[in-house]
C-alpha cells in the first residue's frame, strides 16, 4: 500500500524500519540525487533492503528497441525477485509495446510518467504490473485537484469492471494530505518522499492532547 519514493540508502533503513513500507521506486532524478559511485551495486542494496518491489527506470533510447530489451533483462537479472522494470510512456507507443514483450516474458513492468486515463488503459492492456499515474504532475498540469482525482477514481472503475489485473500506483506525492487523497480516490499503492514520510505522524491536535495526557500523569505523580 505505501512505498518508498527514495534511493538515498540511509532515507530508505529509516523508512523501511518502521515497517509500513512494502516496496520502493525510483528514477533518475532520485537516483542523481541519491548520487551512488557504482549505479548496479547500489540498486543490489536496495532490493537487499527492501523485500518487496523495486522499481528502476530504463534509461536507454527509445529508438532503439533492442538496446531497450537489453537494458531491462540485464536490470532484472540484477535481483529477479524484487527488480521491477520502469518503462515511459513514450509517445510513440514503444513503451507499450515494450511493456507488452516484457510481461510476456514474465518480466515485471511499472509503466510510468501517466497523466490521463487513456494512458493508464494501454498499460493495463499491455500487461504492466503497475500503472504510474503522476498525481502532482496531473494537478500542475490540468490546474485542478479535481482532474487529478478523476484520473485515478476513473482508472481504479476501469480496472475493476474490466479485471485488469494492473495496480494504480500513485507517484509525485508533495503533502501528506495527498497519500489519503489518493488511496481514497482508488490507488492501490502510494510511493512517498522521505520528506513526505516524516510528516506523515503530525498533527498539532495530537501533540495537544499528547502533551495534555503528560501533564495530567505529571500531576498524578507528584500526587504520589
Ligand atoms: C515515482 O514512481 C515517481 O517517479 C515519482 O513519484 C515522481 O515524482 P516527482 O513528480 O516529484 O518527480
Amino acid at each position: 500500500m505505501l512505498y518508498a519514493d527514495t534511493a538515498d540508502l540511509s532515507e530508505l533503513e529509516e523508512m523501511l524500519s518502521i515497517g509500513i513500507f512494502d516496496g520502493v521506486t525510483t528514477n533518475q532524478k532520485i537516483l542523481l540525487t541519491a548520487n551512488p559511485s557504482d549505479y548496479e551495486d547500489h540498486l543490489k542494496q536496495i532490493c537487499k533492503m527492501s523485500g518487496g518491489d523495486v522499481s528502476v527506470e530504463l534509461t536507454e533510447n527509445p529508438k532503439d528497441f533492442n538496446k531497450l530489451l537489453e537494458e531491462a533483462s540485464h536490470l532484472y537479472e540484477l535481483a529477479p525477485k524484487e527488480i521491477v522494470i520502469k518503462v515511459p510512456m513514450w509517445r510513440d507507443g514503444t513503451g507499450v509495446a515494450l511493456s507488452s514483450s516484457l510481461s510476456n516474458d514474465g518480466i515485471p513492468v511499472n509503466i510510468t510518467c501517466l497523466m490521463s486515463v487513456n494512458q493508464a488503459i494501454v498499460g493495463c492492456l499491455a500487461g504492466a504490473r503497475y500503472v504510474s499515474l503522476f498525481y502532482n504532475r496531473m494537478k500542475d498540469y490540468y490546474k485542478s485537484e479535481e482532474a487529478a482525482n478523476a484520473v485515478i477514481q476513473y482508472t481504479r472503475g476501469l480496472i475493476d469492471r474490466f479485471g485488469w489485473e494492473s495496480k494504480i500506483i500513485a507517484g509525485s506525492i508533495r503533502k501528506p494530505e495527498d497519500v489519503a487523497m489518493c488511496l481514497l480516490m482508488g490507488a492501490d499503492i502510494v510511493t512517498v518522499p522521505y520528506k513526505i514520510y516524516k510528516l506523515l505522524f503530525y498533527h498539532e491536535k495530537t501533540e495537544e492532547t499528547i502533551a495534555e495526557f503528560d501533564a495530567a500523569w505529571a500531576e498524578y505523580r507528584k500526587r504520589r
